[in-house]
């Protein structure tokens, strides 16, 4: 049998939308010619084993790697032991990189709900966002000249939009970038005080929100700087928004109200599995439909780098997200935070 000539590797790889990616993955022919490197947190060892006993074809090579990605240090260690392995043959280079991993992370301790990572940052701000430039501008060195980025955005990062409204920000605060700083900390967001909204639920929606749209500023700026490296030009980037997914590990019961986490948690799995036959692109999705929207976002012909994708469907992300001027100063806040040397990258221009 043919060693595999790529390499695909998803991080959250073992949770609710990452189980459903792999498995529709494996259902497609690119599973014997791509390598899994399959992401899983420290505390998920099992589930995602036994899936890929059950279902992988026997043509498809695998491996799972272990990686808390609240800590820089150890995406750091992490991609400091890949990269020699690409480097040397013994992995095949990677040609498509699924960022899923994610959360909606609040303290049960505190009323907002702030919580912060090993390294000081606020949680969401540290695993939803500044894990997912460090790691991208590391593995960049180790993807194939026409690899494609996926990465998982939200509806919630649209503070304009009126069904955010409730939790994300009142309408009127219709911008969520503030100093980087300040969002690193977790103060950065619309202050209570303005919106009157201040349980953990509202606030950790809110910073949640906001690192979905960092992520897509970020989608745009990395996007026009490959363009012009005389490297890495073909690589491209996709953001997709998966609608609203219930049942999967993203609604803990300390952040939500106990009546809406019980609905997503119980309710919404039923109801989306037969909503989603009628309108597979609707507001309510399952893991599997995702899974597919997932596999279009890698392999779908004629979608172009900086595309922000509603499932199957190309939408655009929110006007802020559009802003050069603060896409500018979150890629230099972030370099700053996440202390970047010229060794670390492959992009011509990072600085
Ligand atoms: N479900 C939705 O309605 C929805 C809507 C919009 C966007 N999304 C996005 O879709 C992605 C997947 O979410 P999901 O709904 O499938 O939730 P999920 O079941 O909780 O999956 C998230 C995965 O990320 C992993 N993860 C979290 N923190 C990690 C860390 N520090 N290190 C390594 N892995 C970590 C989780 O592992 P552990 O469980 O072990 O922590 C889990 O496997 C997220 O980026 C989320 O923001 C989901």
């Amino acid at each position: 049998m043919a060693a595999p000539k790529y390499a695909l590797l998803v991080t959250g790889a073992a949770g609710g939308i990452g189980s459903g990616f792999v498995s529709e993955f494996l259902k497609t022919p690119q599973a014997s010619t791509h390598y899994g490197l399959y992401v899983v947190h420290p505390s998920q060892p099992g589930s995602l084993a036994e899936l890929l006993k059950n279902h992988a074809p026997a043509s498809h090579k695998y491996e799972i790697a272990s990686l808390d990605l609240s800590s820089l240090v150890s995406v750091r260690s992490f991609v400091s032991t890949l990269q020699p392995r690409v480097k040397a043959g013994e992995l095949p280079p990677i040609r498509k990189l699924y960022l899923i991993a994610g959360g909606i992370f609040t303290s049960k301790d505190t009323e907002d709900g702030l919580d912060y990572s090993a390294d000081g940052l606020e949680k969401m701000f540290a695993v939803n966002y500044l894990v997912n430039f460090l790691l991208v501008l590391m593995l960049l060195g180790s993807m194939k000249e026409s690899a494609r980025i996926v990465f998982m955005s939200s509806t919630t990062h649209w503070p304009e939009n009126k069904s955010n409204a409730s939790h994300v920000t009142k309408l009127e605060h219709n911008t969520v970038w503030k100093d980087v700083d300040m969002l690193a900390n977790g103060k950065g967001n619309v202050p209570e005080a303005e919106t009157g909204k201040k349980g953990r639920f509202e606030a950790g929606m809110r910073r949640y929100g906001t690192t979905k749209t960092l992520l897509n500023m970020f989608m745009y700026e990395l996007q026009r700087r490959l363009d012009k490296d005389s490297q890495l030009s073909k690589i491209s980037i996709i953001a997709m928004e998966p609608g609203a997914v219930g049942g999967t590990g993203l609604f803990q019961a300390h952040t939500f109200p106990i009546w809406m986490w019980f609905i997503l948690c119980y309710i919404a799995p039923l109801i989306q599995t037969i909503v989603v036959w009628f309108m597979p692109n609707g507001f309510m999705r399952t893991p599997q439909q995702v899974g597919k929207d997932l596999v279009f976002a890698g392999w779908g012909k004629g979608l172009k780098g900086a595309t922000y994708l509603d499932g199957h469907v190309v939408r655009d992300s929110s006007p802020e997200t559009h802003d050069v001027v603060k896409q500018g100063k979150l890629w230099e806040g972030s370099l700053r935070l996440v202390g970047l040397s010229d060794a670390e990258t492959a992009l011509e221009s990072w600085r």
